[in-house]
């Protein structure tokens, strides 16, 4: 729903595992008119169910699963912009894996971060009063948070002109 709602096309997933939130993230961009998720998952296992699972759903030409651990796989060859983000890999790591995609995250993109009360320094950098991000929990546990324009790249120009 919140994908659809932000009508995303670009899609970053730290935490794949058996893909099934690629698969209701997937259908979205579908939904969206296509696009692009970007999974992170360590076992090959995994990965492979994932992609079964995918494949079943009709929705592999959306996504592109790195293997590996995503402190690396996603410190590269990541879109211009990201439209959503979902953590849901090892809660130490949200405010890390965070700092790789912050860059390339447009105003109002939305992060969900599932089991964020697990990691308070990521809840501590979202909720700050720098204005960098509006945020709030969200149904159990989960922290949704939103890419605030003033912070995101090209507002600055946009201001300037
Ligand atoms: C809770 S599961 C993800 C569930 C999935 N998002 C879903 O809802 O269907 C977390 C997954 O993150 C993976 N993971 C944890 N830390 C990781 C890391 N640093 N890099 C890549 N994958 C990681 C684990 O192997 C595990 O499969």
């Amino acid at each position: 729903m919140l994908a659809r709602a932000v009508r995303a096309r670009t899609i970053v997933e730290f935490g794949t595992s058996f893909g099934i939130s690629t698969l209701h993230l997937a259908a979205a961009l579908r939904d969206n008119g296509g696009g692009r998720l970007i999974g992170s998952e360590f076992e090959p296992s995994k990965i492979a169910r994932a992609r079964a699972n995918l494949g079943a759903a009709g929705l592999s030409d959306l996504v592109e699963i790195r293997e590996g651990d995503a402190l690396q796989t996603l410190a590269r060859d990541l879109p211009d912009s990201i439209d959503l983000v979902l953590l849901d890999g090892a809660k130490s790591l949200y405010s890390p894996i965070l700092s790789l995609l912050e860059g390339r995250l447009r105003g109002g993109a939305l992060i969900v971060a599932d089991n964020a009360d697990d990691s308070p320094e990521y809840l501590a950098r979202v909720r700050s009063a720098s204005g960098d991000y509006l945020s709030v929990p969200f149904a159990d546990d989960v922290e949704l948070s939103m890419r605030s324009e003033a912070a995101a790249p090209g507002d600055g120009s946009l201001q300037a002109g």
